[in-house]
C-alpha cells in the first residue's frame, strides 16, 4: 500500500523531475542542430544549468551503429533497436538524472525521430511506442517544418552526396538515391505532421532565416518553460 502510494506520488511529480526537457525534431537538414545550439548558448549566457544531448551519440553504442550502417546491413528492426539502445544509454546516464537534478535538458531529436523513421521503415507503431514507453514526455517540442528540396539543398551544400540510410535506400523505393531520398523523407514528413497535432508540437517554419527562427524559439521557450510571455515575437 505504502509502495503504491509512493509510486503514485512519484508519477504525479514526474518521478521527482524538477528540470525541463526541450526537444527539436524535423527531417535531416531542417535546421535543428543550428537552433538548439543557439538556444544552448543563450541559456548558458543566462547562467541556466543546461545539458545538450544528440541522437545517436552514445559512446557505448554509436560505433556499432556506424559499422552496421557502413556495411548497409541493418534491417528495420536492427536499425530501430540500435537507436533505441543508444537512446536508453543516454536516457539513463544523462537525460533522466540531469532532469532530476533540475537541469534544462536539450535533446537534438528524441523519441519522435524513432517513431517517424521506424514506422516508415515498416516497424509496428505500437511496438516502437512500447520500446520507448519509459521516456518522459518533453515540456516543449519544436518541429522544424521544411520542404524536402530545401533540406536536400542544405545537406548537399555541406557534403557531396546523400547517405544510404538518410535516403532510405534500404527500402528499395528507387535505384536513384535522390528519388529515394525524396520519397522516404516525404513519408517521414507525413509522420511528423500527424504527430505535430497529437503531441502538441510547436511548429517553426524552417525556411525562415536562422535569426528569425531563433527569435521564435527563444520566445516560445520563455513562454512555455519559464511561464513568461514576451512581446518580441
Ligand atoms: N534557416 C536556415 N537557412 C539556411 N541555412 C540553414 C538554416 N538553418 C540551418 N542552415 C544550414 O543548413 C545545414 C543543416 O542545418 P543543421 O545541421 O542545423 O540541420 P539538422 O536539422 O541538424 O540536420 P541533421 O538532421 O542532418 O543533423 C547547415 O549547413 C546549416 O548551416
Ligand atoms: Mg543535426
Amino acid at each position: 500500500m505504502v509502495i503504491q502510494q509512493t509510486q503514485q506520488k512519484l508519477k504525479e511529480n514526474r518521478y521527482g523531475v524538477t528540470g525541463k526537457l526541450i526537444v527539436v525534431e524535423g527531417i535531416d537538414g531542417s535546421g535543428k542542430s543550428t537552433q538548439i545550439r543557439l538556444l544552448e548558448k543563450w541559456l548558458r549566457f543566462r547562467n541556466i544549468r543546461v545539458f545538450l544531448t544528440e541522437w545517436n551519440s552514445s559512446e557505448a553504442i554509436k560505433d556499432i551503429t556506424a559499422k552496421g550502417k557502413k556495411k548497409e546491413k541493418l534491417t528495420p528492426t536492427t536499425f530501430s533497436l540500435l537507436h533505441a539502445t543508444d537512446f536508453a544509454d543516454r536516457y539513463e546516464r544523462n537525460i533522466f538524472p540531469l532532469l532530476r537534478a533540475g537541469y534544462i535538458v536539450l535533446a537534438d531529436r528524441y523519441i519522435y525521430t524513432a517513431y517517424a523513421r521506424d514506422i516508415v521503415r515498416g516497424c509496428s507503431p505500437l511496438w516502437v511506442k512500447k520500446v520507448y514507453g519509459y521516456a518522459l514526455k518533453p515540456d516543449l517540442v519544436f518541429y522544424f517544418r521544411v520542404p524536402v528540396d530545401v533540406a536536400a539543398d542544405r545537406i548537399l551544400s555541406g557534403r557531396p552526396r546523400l547517405k544510404y540510410y538518410e535516403a532510405g535506400m534500404d527500402l528499395d523505393l528507387s535505384n536513384d538515391i535522390y528519388e529515394s531520398y525524396r520519397v522516404f523523407q516525404s513519408r517521414i514528413i507525413e509522420q511528423y505532421e500527424k504527430m505535430s497535432k497529437n503531441e502538441n508540437f510547436v511548429i517553426i517554419d524552417g525556411t525562415y532565416n536562422i535569426e528569425q527562427q531563433q527569435q521564435l524559439v527563444r520566445s516560445k521557450f520563455d513562454e512555455i518553460v519559464m511561464n513568461n510571455k514576451s512581446d518580441n515575437g
